[in-house]
């Protein structure tokens, strides 16, 4: 007769998971001349875009690309006749589409070329309308306020526009942003005569949509009065230029951050494998897994829910570290890492008192029978034990 007192089960489980990322952003120098719009239909193909250039880290990137070219080469920056109007004041939350699209321009307005900056008219027979002038000119400006009741304040002191601009951001939010012809009446009736800066500006824009204001222009670039496009140079520091957009030149382009894969996470695992899962990323056709110097492609497959891969023949009580890379047309993102251990192989640690009835010797074929079926009773497989019996005393 056996009667466990006493028993405890001990298992080993490791798990640790880190998660980091970094960013990086691919830089292509193309040297084949190409106009402006021929460079940037060639990038959109090959690549994400013609090249934006956002911090100086960036200028070194892009004049890393190449060593064996000093002329000038397209960037992604240009004068754009659609988009080229825009409001100081960027928030897009604050406009509807067609209110960032309202303009009420003078007969003959906007002028272009250097007038880079818009007014709107206070004498009597323009009142409300506006028309472009060189930034430098100083006028009256109107500023938008959300304090109070009052949403427009025109302010009496000529500035010209960036120090009006500067002005109203300090004081109250921006420069006047005009949305419709109800705030254009009210601006309109504000002005007593005078003509006022407004938020409208022209600028030039970047092909990939980005609204970055970084400029490192040479010398006297910065308002050519021409509709132009942008060059950066391979040779003096990488300054930019512009210039006529049917003129042929090298280019860069750039490929986009392929995003990583998020929630990357192990679901289950036992001793010899692991099963990992990650959410689908729309842009990456592939992903690829890679632990112990081995690097597995995946098929992004379509549909509903994360992804999973189940990695087999793994070593157990062993730590790995997984790197997933969302991949598209060969291009890696970054990756994200996990690390996941196999489970140990468990130990069982029994520890019982027998009372034996009568003085009979057990023979270990007893002993072992007894075992078996005591774990048995704990839910536990007897074939897959060694079990050893070390008596204390008889
Ligand atoms: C406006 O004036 C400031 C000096 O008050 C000057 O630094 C700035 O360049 C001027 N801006 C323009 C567009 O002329
Ligand atoms: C808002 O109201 C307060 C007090 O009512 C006043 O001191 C302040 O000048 C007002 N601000 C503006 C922008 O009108
Ligand atoms: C213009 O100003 C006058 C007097 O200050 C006021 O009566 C009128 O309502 C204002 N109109 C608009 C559109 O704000
Ligand atoms: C624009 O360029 C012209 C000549 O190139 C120069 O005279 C003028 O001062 C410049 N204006 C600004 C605001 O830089
Ligand atoms: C750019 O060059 C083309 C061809 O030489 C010319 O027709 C066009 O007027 C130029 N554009 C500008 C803005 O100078
Ligand atoms: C660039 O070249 C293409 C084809 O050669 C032409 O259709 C296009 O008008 C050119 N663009 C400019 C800005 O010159
Ligand atoms: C571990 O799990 C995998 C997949 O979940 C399964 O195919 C395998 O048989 C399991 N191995 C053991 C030892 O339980
Ligand atoms: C994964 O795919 C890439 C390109 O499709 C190929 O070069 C590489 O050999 C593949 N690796 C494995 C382990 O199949």
């Amino acid at each position: 007769m056996v009667k466990p007192m006493d028993y405890r089960l001990v298992m080993f489980v490791l798990t640790g998971l880190v998660i980091s990322g970094a960013h990086t952003r691919d830089y292509h120098f193309v040297s084949i001349p190409l106009n402006w719009t021929e460079a940037q239909i060639f990038c959109r193909d090959i690549y994400t875009d013609l090249v934006t250039i956002e911090n100086t880290e960036e200028i070194t990137a892009v004049l890393d690309t190449t060593s064996d070219y000093t002329g000038q080469a397209w960037i992604g920056l240009s004068d754009d006749l659609e988009n080229g109007w825009r409001w100081s004041l960027s928030n897009s939350i604050f406009y509807s589409q067609d209110e960032r699209q309202f303009k009420n321009w003078d007969y003959g307005y906007p002028l272009g070329g250097p007038n880079r900056c818009v007014e709107l008219f206070g004498d009597v027979i323009a009142q409300g309308k506006w028309g472009d002038a060189g930034c430098d000119s100083k006028r009256p400006f109107v500023c938008y306020s959300d304090l109070n009741d009052t949403s427009f304040v025109k302010i009496e002191q000529p500035l010209n526009w960036t120090d009006a601009q500067k002005y109203c951001r300090k004081n109250y939010v921006d420069l006047a942003s005009v949305r419709s012809n109800a705030e254009n009446a009210i601006i309109a009736n504000l002005t007593s005569g005078d003509s006022v800066w407004i938020g409208l500006f022209w600028d030039k824009v970047w092909s990939d949509g980005s609204t970055s204001l970084f400029r490192h222009w040479a010398e006297g670039e910065s308002n050519s009065s021409v509709e132009e496009c942008v060059t950066t140079a391979f040779s003096d520091v990488g300054l930019w230029s512009g210039e006529n957009c049917s003129l042929s030149f090298p280019f860069v382009c750039y490929t986009a951050d392929l995003p990583n894969a998020e929630n990357f996470m192990l679901t289950q695992k036992n001793t010899t494998s692991i099963t990992l899962q990650w959410d689908r990323v729309s842009s990456a056709d592939a992903f690829v897994l890679q632990y112990d110097d081995m690097e597995i492609n995946i098929t992004a497959s379509y549909g509903e829910g994360p992804m999973t891969y189940t990695v087999s023949f793994l070593t157990a009580g062993t730590d790995y570290e997984f790197t997933l890379f969302s991949e598209f047309q060969g291009y890696r993102s970054s990756g994200v890492n996990i690390n996941a251990a196999t489970d140990k192989i468990p130990v069982h640690v029994v520890r019982l008192n027998m009372m034996v009835t009568s003085l009979v010797q057990l023979s270990q074929t007893d002993l072992d029978h007894h075992l078996e079926k005591l774990v048995g009773l704990h839910g536990l497989s007897p074939k897959v034990l060694s079990i050893k019996v070390k008596s204390d005393s008889p």
